[in-house]
């Protein structure tokens, strides 16, 4: 599974690249705005940085709003894929630029429906929401699931983006379904490191080393 950083925050990718974890990145206008930072310039630093797909989405509601946005976006760098969001209008738009040779990200998806549509459009990636559904007590990755299941009937070649990931326990459990990608805050990626029983080894460990009296170096 490939992973995504959910972030307009450079720092926080630039760490998680130099440890090889940075496969994409994807921003919203709630991450712009959280980054206090302008769309082009952020984004374009995010591109310098990082050779996967970087999303940027658009904020247009018409198809043909999307799309000059889409292009005005894809002039940042080659490797943004445009976001547009799972309307009708979006749709249009999505075919559109993926018949032109853009990367798409079809996001906001919540049903199966959705991205089967989004399939059809050739979307290149699409983004189910996973955390906003657990919000609504349904289960999020039961979406991805199926989703993995529809796609693979029929051998769409769109990519499943799981998104709105909140846990880490979220991350192996879309791995285990089979997402392609998963993109998630850095706090989630820093998360999966953690388990209480290496803390505890650890401790073990350093406690019985310490009546050694023995250095290493
Ligand atoms: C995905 O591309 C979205 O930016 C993101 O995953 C949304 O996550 P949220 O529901 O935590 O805002």
């Amino acid at each position: 599974m490939k992973f995504f950083v959910d972030t307009a925050e450079i720092d926080a990718i630039r760490e998680l690249h130099a440890l090889g974890m940075v496969d994409g990145v994807t921003t919203n206008p709630s991450l712009i705005a959280k980054s206090g930072r302008d769309i082009k310039e952020v984004t374009k630093e995010i591109c310098d940085l990082v050779d996967g797909p970087v999303s940027a989405e658009t904020v247009a509601l018409d198809a043909e709003g999307m799309i000059k946005e889409g292009h005005e976006l894809k002039k940042i760098a080659d490797n943004i894929a445009i976001k547009v969001p799972l309307t009708w209008e979006g749709l249009k738009a999505c075919k559109t630029l993926t018949d032109e040779g853009h990367m798409v990200n079809v996001t906001l998806c919540f049903s199966a429906n959705q991205a089967l549509l989004a399939a059809k459009a050739g979307a290149t990636f699409i983004s189910p929401f996973i955390g906003r559904l657990d919000d609504l007590n349904i289960d999020g990755m039961e979406l991805i699931a199926d989703i993995r299941e529809i796609y693979d009937n029929y051998g769409f070649t769109t990519q499943i983006l799981a998104a709105s990931i909140r846990s880490a326990n979220h991350m192996s459990e879309a791995a285990k379904i089979g997402a392609d990608v998963a993109t998630a805050p850095p706090a989630v990626i820093h998360a999966m490191a953690n388990h209480v029983l290496t803390d505890k080894g650890l401790d073990a460990f350093l406690k019985d080393w310490e009546k050694t009296g023995q250095k290493i170096v």
